[in-house]
């Protein structure tokens, strides 16, 4: 009998399993329909309309592969959104609510029962990551436990600034205490790549601040907040934290338009973050902390260890499939070996586990926007037209949401892929002669988040760093592009950030320095003393919190 070999199309097509095939362990527990939704402090109904949640992981059915159904969420109106506008705004009553009022102790320990809380739901926020963004598993545990960390850190992080906050400072014969006060309603929106981490360093640091917030989930990884929303109504006070579900484009323009949000928060596009920004009517109130787009460039010069540039290319292109926003983007190689290094790298990436997000050792995923194999295939077959190969063999099959990785070589100026953000597997590789390319890509490009050089000659890689350090706000040596670790400074020049995150930068972003001062003389260092040690006063006050 002849065996007949299956194509590659077959055999990803035969990765997607039957319903009855999907393990148990991973499986939700069924469609989860919320209808319900967080604002001032209660749990409300949603009998409206509803947005079905279609997972990236398709079953196989006798009518062909389809999209899993595994629930829906609330499409609410305008008039939601302003009535969690109202709430957040009546919430924070000008400062003098009970949230920003509260004292720093006391806000902690709601962050802390919170947190508590949250741990309770992991199993069911885990499988909805996974099964809402395809992201693996195995991934979607450490973005949960990454995310319990950076709340955690957060919390030691401000008792470190409200300790050193509880000291008065003299100068000049003014004496003064300074402290971190909140600035008014947040508006707190996510991406879908990591969105429960990356919603979450913005949230929290701006919640226990003692702003108060509304917070619109992304689009793909709406469902894996819902478990959560109850512990937001126990341990915060009515109104402190508010849901809005909807359309973007429908409900969030009225709300930036009101001029009663303080902060817009948002990681995302910069074309998002530009329109919403003009809709403000008071341009100097709005504070804006964004985390936005960004083409990070690898540069591998002849003194790299080619291994491993190789393997930190894979790590730094093809992590959650290339969707991340510090991922590589766009590879430029010195010609002398250009082709070594596309030559291995297409080994190294055909290597790659493509697969269902609970396999174990899955690298490659099911990719969660509907939209996005086609954008693929089109910057792909756009990047041929112009010249470049797909050198990997398989590279762009596609086959419903799974895309097996393009390394795309030689990639020149004349292609889309060389300026577009392309978020997904697709690596572009650049041969150059002279430095100055990568260099002068750098200067033209719209974005300025990071880059990764790789070389061992150290005058080479010293006089890579200074005039790189002027175009990106962080430049990686003989490594990928990265946020971590999460206490380092995360931010971007140009149209790839606005302020700047870390454990303590978002605690800073989130609040203005205000501070109490008076002249030093005896009926004002009584005045002071007075309020002091009879605790009359939650931001003129030397409590000290352990
Ligand atoms: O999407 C952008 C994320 O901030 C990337 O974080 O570099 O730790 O994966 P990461």
């Amino acid at each position: 009998m002849v065996e007949t070999k299956l194509s590659f199309e077959e055999l990803l097509h035969e990765k997607f399993v039957t319903a009855d095939a999907i393990p148990e362990k991973f499986a939700l527990p069924g469609e989860i329909n919320q209808r319900e939704y967080l604002s001032n402090g209660e749990m409300k109904q949603w009998n409206g309309t509803v947005h079905p949640v279609y997972s990236p992981i398709c079953v196989n059915t006798p009518e062909g592969l389809q999209r899993k159904l595994i629930g829906s969420y609330p499409i609410c109106t305008e008039a939601e959104a302003a009535e969690a506008l109202d709430a957040a705004v009546k919430a924070y009553d000008n400062g003098r609510g009970e949230w920003p009022t509260m004292n720093v102790a006391q806000r902690i320990a709601c962050v802390a029962k919170f947190t508590a809380k949250m741990l309770e739901q992991k199993d069911i926020v885990v499988k909805l990551i996974m099964w809402e963004i395809g992201k693996s598993y195995a991934d979607s545990v450490k973005e949960f436990d990454r995310t319990v960390e950076y709340i955690n850190a957060t919390i030691d992080a401000l008792k470190g600034i409200d300790r050193e906050a509880s000291r008065f400072e003299g100068e000049q014969g003014i004496v003064a205490q300074v402290r971190r006060s909140p600035l008014g309603v947040v508006l707190c929106m996510g991406p879908f790549n990591y969105p429960l981490n990356e919603t979450f360093t913005t949230l929290i640091p701006a919640i226990i601040m003692g702003n108060t917030l509304l917070f619109k989930p992304p689009k793909h990884g709406t469902l894996l907040h819902y478990p959560l929303l109850q512990a937001f109504q126990e341990c915060f006070p009515k109104g402190v934290v508010n849901t809005i579900y909807g359309r973007g484009n429908t409900i969030v323009p009225g709300l930036m338009q009101s001029g009663k949000i303080d902060v817009l928060t948002l990681i995302g596009s910069s074309r998002v973050a530009n329109e919403l920004k003009k809709l403000h009517p008071k341009v100097n109130r709005l504070r804006a902390i964004l985390g936005l787009d960004a083409k990070n460039a690898a540069i591998i010069t002849p003194k790299a260890d080619l291994k491993q540039a190789v393997q930190e290319t894979v790590l730094g292109s093809l992590s959650f499939n290339g969707q991340r926003c510090t991922a590589l983007k766009i590879i430029f190689v010195h010609r002398s070996i250009a082709h070594a290094f596309s030559k291995q790298l297409s080994e190294e990436v055909n290597k790659l586990k493509i697969g269902m997000p609970w396999e174990p050792g899955v690298a490659l995923t099911p990719l969660p926007e509907p939209g996005k194999p086609a954008y693929l295939k089109d910057i792909i077959d756009d990047a041929v037209a112009h010249g470049a190969k797909v050198v990997n063999e398989n590279g762009g099959v596609t086959v419903e949401s799974l895309v097996f990785p393009a390394v795309l070589y030689p990639v020149n100026d004349q292609m889309k892929v060389y300026r577009e953000e392309q978020f997904g597997p697709v690596i572009p590789v650049v041969p150059y002669d002279d430095l100055e390319t990568p260099i002068q890509y750098l200067i033209d490009s719209t974005h300025g988040q990071q880059v990764s050089i790789f070389s061992y000659d150290k005058n080479e890689v010293a006089s890579l760093i200074d005039p790189l350090m002027n175009q990106v706000s962080r430049v990686n040596i003989n490594c990928q592009c990265q946020r971590g670790p999460d206490v380092f400074p995360f931010t971007g020049r140009k149209d790839s950030a606005e302020g700047t995150l870390s454990v303590v930068d978002a605690l800073r972003s989130f609040s203005i320095r205000s501070l109490v001062a008076t002249k030093l003389n005896d009926a004002n260092t009584q005045l002071f003393n007075d309020i002091v040690s009879e605790n009359l006063c939650n931001s003129l006050s030397r409590k000290y919190i352990f």
